[in-house]
């Protein structure tokens, strides 16, 4: 039995753009990342890395060739079980944060919780708890727009944490942030990985992927490079 997490085979991803114009983000990738790893994707922009996220995250689906999520191929995979797996197993970060405006930090962290069936002071426990873990215990009851970039962002992260999943997938997580939220963040993402956890995050940057045990570079929907430090 194989202890893959991600697996891809030869997946393509192709847009279709225009009846004569079509996009190769992806091109014949194949791919293994193990339990435990932590892995930064690199690559410039339009190279494929969102779109290898998107996929990995069960948000879009290849075109050709297979994705198996923990060994299972997610086109066996009902739209509702996906769901519910997305939701219990995978923690996203995206660049834009994504926050829900005009709603405290709070309760943006406990919005993955709404179907874990648990009680209202649970859910409350667990994002506070969250929230503590990412330093923003001082700002439990400010509105995203009431924060800086960085302390969205670790909202943002507390957020992908709370369901305390196997696979956190982060896309250019510390992309606007300054060089102290950039180091707390990434702080943030090797703990979660010392605890065990999977971690794949989409950087520009040499200095954050310099963190990551092994780098995957992309170019023109390829793997060009796969090193591990
Ligand atoms: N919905 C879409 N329709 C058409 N083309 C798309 C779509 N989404 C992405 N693409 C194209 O696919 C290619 C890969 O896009 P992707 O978003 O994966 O790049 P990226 O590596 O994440 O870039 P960046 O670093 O700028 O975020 C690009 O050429 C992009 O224009
Ligand atoms: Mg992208």
């Amino acid at each position: 039995m194989s202890t893959a997490v991600i697996e891809l085979r030869d997946v393509s991803r192709t847009y279709q753009v225009t009846e004569d114009v079509m996009v190769h983000a992806l091109q014949s990738v194949s791919l293994l990342i193990e339990r435990g790893e932590h892995v930064a994707i690199m690559g410039s922009s339009g190279s494929g890395k969102s779109t290898l996220m998107h996929i990995a995250g069960c948000l879009d689906s290849p075109t050709a060739g297979t994705y198996l999520l923990d060994g299972v191929d997610v086109r066996d995979i009902d739209e509702d079980d996906l769901s519910d797996l997305r939701n219990r197993k995978i923690g996203f970060v995206f660049q834009a944060f994504n926050l829900v405006p005009r709603t405290s930090a709070l309760a943006n962290v406990e919005l993955p919780l709404t179907y874990a069936g648990l009680s209202r002071a649970q859910r409350r426990r667990r994002a506070t708890d969250a929230l503590l873990a990412v330093g923003m215990g001082q700002r439990l009851h400010h509105l995203p727009s009431e924060l800086s970039g960085g302390q969205q962002q670790r909202v943002a992260v507390a957020r992908a944490i709370v369901t305390n999943p196997a696979l956190v997938l982060a896309d250019e997580p510390t992309g606007n942030l300054d060089s102290h939220s950039t180091h707390e963040v990434l702080e943030l993402f090797a703990s979660l990985n010392a605890e065990g956890r999977t971690v794949v995050l989409i950087t520009h940057e040499e200095d954050v992927a310099a963190r990551a045990r092994r780098v995957i570079r992309l170019a023109d929907g390829e793997v060009v490079e796969d090193r591990r430090t």
